[in-house]
């Protein structure tokens, strides 16, 4: 034991270093890293080569969460958190876009900023609710002079104007403020609201009590005066923080109709999704609505911790879903980070992109959700090579896709048949939960039985530098385990870059369909990946060197003892769209 003195001593010293760390590295706030020194520097040039061409994307700066998707007379609107004055996290607003199509968009002035003492410290996360005589309505957080989370409401100035371009926020804002017992720096990101059978409005409120994360719900007749619930609508033990709750309904059966979020009844299910501070990932649940009690209840064959089930088991986020009035589908904005380094994007000048829209939907199993990007991506499809022939893949072989130039702005589809299953991987039961590890020791370089076969993407011509988008099948006692995964680790030649290997299992039984599908968005430094009509789903960001612009290089690949056949490959070479006017 020291003396008091020298304890003192110790603790002012931690201190100080602590102190000189935060300084130099940024602090966390709201789960993002501020960086004080970075947050106003307006960058000097934008490095347009790892630009993504088909990505929605701002010219420049840093852009984090979806917010508020709506469709309204005629135009598709979408909001994200934005700082207009720098490539990292601060000075947050809500930026705007509009567009015809979902691919198309044309930047508007920011339609939410900080004013006014109830979001004078930043304007984050929220959603729009159409209100029933077809008004849009958003709800946000708010961070107030004491920096409090609150939130607030706002309306557009001109209901006759179909851009949205002003929002008024009624000065009884906030409308719900942190009660007793509510952690007052933990509760952000409402949802879309629903409305009740009994005419009460319901919203769900991210938040968390020591470490159970919570949906705190509320009530309100007029949708300004909102009551808590006793309950919250549901909650979990050692979740920590839920940002960016979402909670909707799903046509079961498998239909697949998107569902407007205050349906409910018979041949409904529900789904609720939480972003989890702690794990920088995403979960889901599909499960029952009980409109007595105003819970949700999972269905019990779904884990409810982090190690359910994802959207995406990638560099996918923030997420929110909106139902679209106009084509009858539910539509799912998620937004990937760069996993490059602050100084990079710092140089860049931009930070942040949003996953391609998808749509989503109820699985005929009832046991997860589909997702596929939206039908409107199709249209930039320009020149394109369809392989018509099967092609066998020996142990070992590889093939590049040529008939394209551009494959690093693409749109790629194939088959894979396995016939033989006679050769597959035991499976080990300790990765049962978690595929991300069980990839990280089987990636696409380690031999295996049936697989890994898949793409290499981003490639460059000589293989120095590859992006591997593989399966591998396993067997467990009479059942097969198919892994997908996103494997990054000879994506660049750049030292120092994060390179993440991201996996999930898929839903199939592969001795019965005796292949599996894959789809690849490839755009400059993202890949996103639907395995098998969209069961599985992988986001990676990746920041290749050599294999940029028309030195990318696309291959078909099977590194597995068994031959693989390819079939149906289609790949396409993706246009530009109008982006924001980038
Ligand atoms: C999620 C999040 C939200 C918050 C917003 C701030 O990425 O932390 O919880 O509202 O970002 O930009």
């Amino acid at each position: 034991m020291g003396t008091p003195h020298r304890a003192f001593g110790r603790w002012i010293v931690v201190f100080l270093l602590q102190w000189s760390f935060t300084w130099r590295s940024g602090i966390v706030e709201a789960s993002h890293v501020v960086h004080r020194d970075l947050q106003s520097v307006s960058p000097s040039t934008i490095d347009a080569n790892l630009r993504t061409g088909y990505h929605f994307q701002p010219p420049k700066n840093w852009i984090n969460d979806p917010n508020g998707p709506l469709y309204y007379k005629g135009f598709y609107h979408l909001f994200y958190q934005y700082n207009p004055k720098g490539a990292v996290w601060g000075n947050i607003v809500w930026a705007h876009s509009i567009s015809k199509d979902l691919i198309n968009w044309i930047a508007l002035e920011p339609a939410i900023y900080p004013t006014k003492p109830f979001d004078i410290n930043g304007c984050w996360s929220g959603s729009a609710t159409i209100l029933s005589d077809g008004t849009p309505a958003i709800l946000y957080t708010g961070i107030d002079p004491n920096q409090n989370q609150v939130q607030n409401i706002a309306f557009p100035k001109d209901l006759s104007d179909p851009y949205l371009r002003e929002w008024v926020k009624p000065d009884y804002n906030p409308i719900i403020a942190p009660a007793v017992r509510v952690n007052a720096s933990a509760f952000r990101d409402p949802t879309t609201a629903w409305l009740g059978p009994d005419k009460h409005w319901r919203v769900v409120v991210g938040s968390k009590w020591n470490k159970r994360g919570k949906a705190i719900l509320y009530r309100s007749r007029d949708f300004k005066n909102w009551i808590k619930a006793k309950h919250p609508l549901h909650s979990m033990a050692r979740t920590g923080m839920w940002e960016c709750p979402d909670f909707y309904p799903v046509a079961d059966e498998g239909r697949k109709i998107g569902l407007e979020t205050s349906m409910h009844g018979r041949g409904i299910k529900h789904v609720l999704k939480v972003s989890l501070d702690l794990t920088r990932f995403e979960y889901y649940t599909i499960g029952s609505y009980d409109l007595q009690m105003d819970r949700y209840l999972p269905d019990t064959a779904l884990a409810d911790n982090s190690t359910g089930l994802r959207y995406d088991y990638g560099n996918f986020y923030a997420s929110k879903t909106f139902y679209d009035a106009h084509k009858k589908r539910r539509i799912l904005w998620g937004w990937a980070n760069e996993s490059d380094s602050t100084n990079a994007d710092n140089a860049k000048g931009w930070a942040g992109i949003q996953a391609i829209p998808r749509t989503i939907w109820l699985d005929p199993s009832g046991r997860q959700l589909l997702q596929w990007p939206i039908e409107e991506l199709e249209a930039l499809r320009g020149k394109h090579v369809h392989y018509t022939h099967d092609k066998i893949l020996k142990s070992g072989e590889y093939l590049e896709v040529k008939g394209i130039q551009n494959t690093a702005q693409a749109d790629v589809e194939v088959e894979f048949y396995v016939s033989n299953l006679e050769k597959v991987e035991p499976f080990d039961y300790a990765f049962s939960t978690d595929a991300q590890a069980l990839c990280k020791i089987k990636g696409a370089d380690v031999k295996g039985g049936v697989g890994p076969f898949g793409l290499w993407v981003l490639a460059s011509s000589k293989l120095e530098e590859k992006t591997a988008v593989f399966f591998r099948v396993f067997k467990a006692g009479d059942k097969n385990v198919v892994l997908m995964c996103q494997d990054p680790t000879s994506s660049s030649l750049s030292p120092d870059l994060y390179k993440p290997t991201f996996a999930g299992f898929v839903d199939v039984d592969i001795k019965k369909t005796g292949k599996i599908s894959l789809r690849s968005l490839i755009d400059h430094s993202v890949v996103e990946s639907f395995g098998e009509n969209g069961k599985t789903c992988i986001t990676s960001r990746v920041y290749p060197s050599l294999a940029v612009g028309s030195d990318a290089h696309l291959f078909v690949f099977n590194n597995g003892e068994e031959d693989i056949r390819v079939s149906n490959l289609k790949a396409s070479e993706m246009m530009r769209p109008l982006m924001n006017g980038s």
